[in-house]
């Protein structure tokens, strides 16, 4: 499937964009859901492939998957397997935060090295050098792909993360909170998500302090019950439309959303020029006429998400100067960089991680490969100020994170047809 999109030849966006529920959020949820024989019930859960794909891979583990709407119960009672369907988990990343759960509540989880976005090189050794602090066994297959993790029970253990890593703090304080004593997580990640996961837990019966600081205990419990998640707005979601209004919006509207999870960005564009205005729930985005030139570095929350740095991108290429891009988290994820120079862009990349942009460049309609969602909906961007009519082939890596965008973009002003 591809999406075809016309350039909007000087016609801006308006109206008004509503945020769905978190993807980050909601796909852990789901994991979680593996720590209780109990009925979970996620609301507000975006309807998109990486959360079908998730609930697959509960249903072949014999978990009870229904959903109406926007809203799955999850019963995880009758688990039949210790090991996480490969077919699945090779095309979800986010599948091997469900390694902790299953650990925690069934004292075995195999697994293959999961797959996901291709953005480089996505290791998995703090996942398994944390299961083996809270007392796992791992042992491998010759090659180093398929893994089995043991443990009676875990054991809590002190765990400082080499880097911050957002599945690893979400897979170690899941699995922690089944564990017989005190587990400290340092150097843990400070997303939004780990919070609202850290809530839901709490709300189950956990006992977690300290989600959303880079400091996290958590003591261990002996079972967890049942609860209700409410998945808050996704905060990526907001970032991209924001950054769709700075580029092209007149008072484009961003609504159920929450701008304090996006600050670090509101920062960058307002400092290109875009006005931005907010409420509580909402931003009113204008782009700027003459947007300038900034030095984007992204970072760990809350710093600029790397998740945003690819439709950032697309308005650098249009801002009044020299500008300089650092992706810090991530190897790999500026490939897409030579799509933009053969819409006309004029980037010159440094090495894997940098690039410089010579602004403003008129873009050219072309044909691309979405390479992953962020860099697919990038050049959604891309083809919406380029002339003329651009095709985006590999449609299903936009749909992994963005509910059926071709919709909700028709009704701010964009011509994008699925085919
Ligand atoms: C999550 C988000 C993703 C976001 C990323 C960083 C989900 C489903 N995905 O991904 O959208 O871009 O956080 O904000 O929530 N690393 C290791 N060893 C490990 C694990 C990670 O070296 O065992 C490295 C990664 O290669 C990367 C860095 O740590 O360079 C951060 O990755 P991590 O925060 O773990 O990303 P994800 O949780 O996979």
């Amino acid at each position: 499937m591809k999406f075809i999109v016309q350039g909007l030849a000087g016609k801006r966006l308006a109206g008004t964009i509503p945020v769905l529920g978190s993807k980050n959020a909601c796909l852990k949820v789901f994991a979680a859901a593996i720590l209780t024989s109990e009925p979970v019930i996620i609301k507000n859960a975006p309807l998109i492939e990486d959360i079908f794909r998730m609930r697959e891979l509960l249903a072949s583990l014999g978990a009870e998957v229904e959903n109406r709407g926007r809203v799955f119960r999850i019963v995880a009672k009758n688990i039949k397997t210790r090991a996480l369907d490969d077919g699945i988990a090779k095309s979800l990343r986010a599948s091997i935060v469900l390694a902790g759960p299953m650990l925690a509540r069934f004292g075995e989880v195999q697994f293959s090295y999961p797959g996901g976005c291709v953005i480089g090189k996505r290791p998995i050794d703090l996942f398994l050098d944390g299961f083996k602090k809270l007392g796992a066994r791992v042992t491998s297959d010759k090659q180093g792909n398929r893994f089995t993790v043991k443990a009676k029970r875990l054991r809590g253990a002190n765990i400082c993360f080499r880097l911050v890593s957002v599945g690893g703090t979400e897979t170690l304080m899941m699995a922690a909170t089944l564990a017989a004593g005190r587990t400290t997580l340092h150097n843990a990640a400070q997303e939004p998500e780990i919070i609202a996961l850290a809530d839901f837990l709490n709300k189950c019966g956990a006992r977690i302090k300290g989600a959303g600081t880079n400091t996290i205990t958590v003591d261990g419990v002996r079972s967890l019950h049942g609860g209700v998640f409410q998945t808050p707005p996704d905060r990526l979601e907001t970032g991209s439309f924001a950054i769709m209004g700075a580029l092209l919006g007149d008072k484009l509207k961003i609504t159920n959303c929450n701008p304090a999870h996006i600050l670090g960005v509101i920062e960058h564009l307002e400092s290109m020029g875009a006005s931005i205005k907010k409420g509580r729930t909402w931003l009113e985005v204008t782009r700027a006429k003459k947007p300038l030139p900034v030095n984007l570095k992204t970072h760990e929350y809350p710093g600029f998400p790397t998740d945003l740095q690819a439709p950032f991108a697309v308005l650098l290429t249009q801002a009044y100067g020299t500008s300089m891009l650092f992706e810090t988290v991530f190897d790999g994820r500026l490939t897409y960089l030579e799509d933009l120079n053969r819409m006309g862009a004029d980037i010159v990349p440094c090495d894997a991680h940098r690039a410089v942009f010579h602004g403003p460049r008129s873009l050219r309609d072309r044909e691309a490969d979405a390479p992953d969602l962020r860099a697919g909906l990038a050049f959604i961007f891309a083809a919406l100020i380029a002339k003329g009519e651009s095709i985006i082939h590999n449609a299903y890596n936009i749909d992994r994170g963005y509910e059926k965008i071709e919709d909700r973009f028709s009704g701010i002003g964009v011509n994008i047809k699925r085919v």
